[in-house]
């Protein structure tokens, strides 16, 4: 066999695509992953968004201004005084930066380590499928003509452009941006409260801007649990976060060195706001330029996505697609659970992959995290639930973190018990979570997590209170 023809040659090295090719590689099938994404020095950064403009430096960042929060703010109540606190922004940026090469070296690891064949570079279908397989060309400093049994597809996705708006990441930022401005800017504004608005925003917040977010929905955090969102918007609100939903932007004027939003707001008034720095955060769209899905007749749907059934295949035979490219969430997570299943599948296995089950998290503080079905979705399905919910306040290990916002709640079958949600605003709610995602996927009832011994002291025990709660026996409150 010619060192150019695999079994399987995944197209994008994300958490959708360098998962596929570990797993698929593990099966013991000959595997490849293209990637195009380069660091400053031209090197190879697989990784994808994830790793190299979205959770992972977005994580770092958040950690860096939480520690710089607390430092300002919160050490004095524990005893703790700091004289002469300073911010060094290129530090904390290079810190994150490290976080990143180190990410995109162990990825580049595991594929020696799996035997999986890296190309650095541009995959895309040069045509329809020839007797050897799909042809596959790679552009790029490594190009190479290849031939795969299967592809798959894992080619991710970029921001969603506001119609005549240019991105010039100095004045006006994406994620990337958003990411990396190497000074705090006084006055930021941030279009769309969605989750890299809020996240964005709370670290430079933290860091000193005056945020102001401008969303476009007439309720903030409509796909969160109502109770969760009202919750939410108390908090930032408390914090600092100007938060205006129902706002409709008009125009983006840049200047040399600040922008100018034109919006219309909730009550229908005109409004000019000046900001130094703007961020643009209102979606993302599946990015397929590059990949030659037309000559190989590979469809997307009309929003662009590619095309896929339950089971990630796409129409062509043995070409399947997962991540952020297909429907579904857009998600780091939910892309690794696709390229797993994907591989799996090409083994002749059953991978499975729920969406009721793939939990979310918004790592703002408190952190935000919910797994099933939120109460309204409940009520607009008619579905009879139990509700059972307990606050932070009242949790011991919360009280001595000092982190008592927010609170648990479990929702659960008014008939079977069985959880049906839970929804998390609080401390550490990205762990607690997997609580209830384990509780989910083995069908547990409330009264099965109410009777678990949970660790005391612990902000578990808020999820066990919670359970408890669906019966009206929580003890602690
Ligand atoms: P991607 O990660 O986008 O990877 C696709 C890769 O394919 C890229 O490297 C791309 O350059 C490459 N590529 C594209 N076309 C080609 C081609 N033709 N040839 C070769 N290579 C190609 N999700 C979470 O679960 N948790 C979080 O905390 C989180 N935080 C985020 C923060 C931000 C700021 C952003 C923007 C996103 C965040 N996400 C988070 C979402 C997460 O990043 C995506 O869901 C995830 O990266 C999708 O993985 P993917 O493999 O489908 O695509
Ligand atoms: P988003 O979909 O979370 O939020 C976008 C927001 O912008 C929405 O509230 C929407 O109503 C609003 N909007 C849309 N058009 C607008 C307009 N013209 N003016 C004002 N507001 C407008 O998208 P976001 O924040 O860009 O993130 C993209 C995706 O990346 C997320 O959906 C999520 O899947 C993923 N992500 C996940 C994270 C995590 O898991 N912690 C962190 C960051 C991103």
């Amino acid at each position: 066999m010619a060192d150019t023809a695999f079994d399987v040659v995944v197209i994008g090295g994300g958490p959708g695509g360098y998962i596929a090719a570990i797993r698929a590689a593990q099966l013991g099938f000959r595997t490849a992953c293209i990637d195009d994404w380069s660091r400053a020095d031209g090197k190879p950064a697989p990784g994808g968004t994830c790793t190299n403009v979205g959770c992972i430096p977005s994580k770092a960042l958040l950690q860096s201004s939480e520690h710089f929060e607390h430092a300002g703010h919160a050490f004095a109540d524990h005893g703790i005084e700091i004289k002469g606190l300073a911010l060094d922004v290129a530090r904390m940026l290079a810190r994150k930066d490290k976080v990143v090469v180190q990410n995109n070296d162990g990825i580049l690891h595991l594929f020696k380590k799996n035997k999986v064949t890296f190309f650095h570079g541009t995959g895309s279908f040069t045509g329809p499928r020839i007797d050897a397989g799909w042809p596959i060309a790679v552009a790029g400093a490594a190009a190479a003509a290849l031939t795969a049994t299967h592809v798959v597809v894992a080619t991710g996705s970029k921001p969603r452009p506001l119609p005549g708006v240019a991105i010039d990441n100095r004045l006006v930022l994406d994620n990337a941006g958003a990411l990396a401005l190497p000074a705090v800017p006084k006055r930021l504004g941030v279009v769309g409260a969605g989750v890299i608005g809020l996240e964005m925003g709370s670290v430079w917040r933290r860091l000193g801007s005056q945020v102001t977010v401008l969303e476009a929905l007439p309720v903030f955090l409509g796909a969160v649990d109502e109770a969760v969102a009202k919750e939410a918007l108390k908090l930032f609100t408390r914090q600092g976060l100007a938060i205006h939903t129902g706002a409709a932007i008009t125009a983006v004027t840049p200047a040399k060195n600040e922008v100018k939003v034109s919006w219309t707001d909730a009550a229908g008034k005109t409004q000019d706001t000046v900001f130094d720095r703007l961020i643009v955060s209102i979606g993302r769209v599946p990015h397929t330029s590059g990949l030659g899905a037309e000559a190989a007749g590979l469809r997307l749907d009309a929003r662009g996505f590619v095309e896929v059934d339950a089971e990630c295949r796409t129409n062509l035979p043995q070409v399947w697609a997962v991540g952020d490219v297909v429907r579904g969430p857009m998600l780091a997570h939910k892309a690794e659970e696709e390229g797993v299943a994907v591989a799996e599948r090409i083994a002749g296995q059953h991978g499975h992959v729920d969406f009721n089950t793939v939990p979310w998290v918004i790592y703002t503080a408190p952190e935000i995290a919910w797994v099933g079905q939120t109460e309204q979705q409940l009520k607009a399905a008619g579905v009879a639930y139990r509700s059972g919910k307990f606050p932070f306040l009242a949790n011991g290990r919360a009280r001595a973190l000092g982190d008592t916002s927010g609170f648990v709640k479990i929702l659960a079958d008014a008939t079977t018990d069985r959880i049906l949600g839970m929804h998390v605003i609080g401390p550490m709610a990205s762990e607690l979570i997997s609580e209830g995602v384990v509780a989910m996927e083995f069908g547990a009832s409330s009264e099965d997590l109410a009777r678990i011994c949970h660790a005391h002291p612990s902000l578990s025990e808020a999820t066990r209170e919670a359970a408890l709660a669906v019966d009206g026996r929580a003890l602690n409150f």
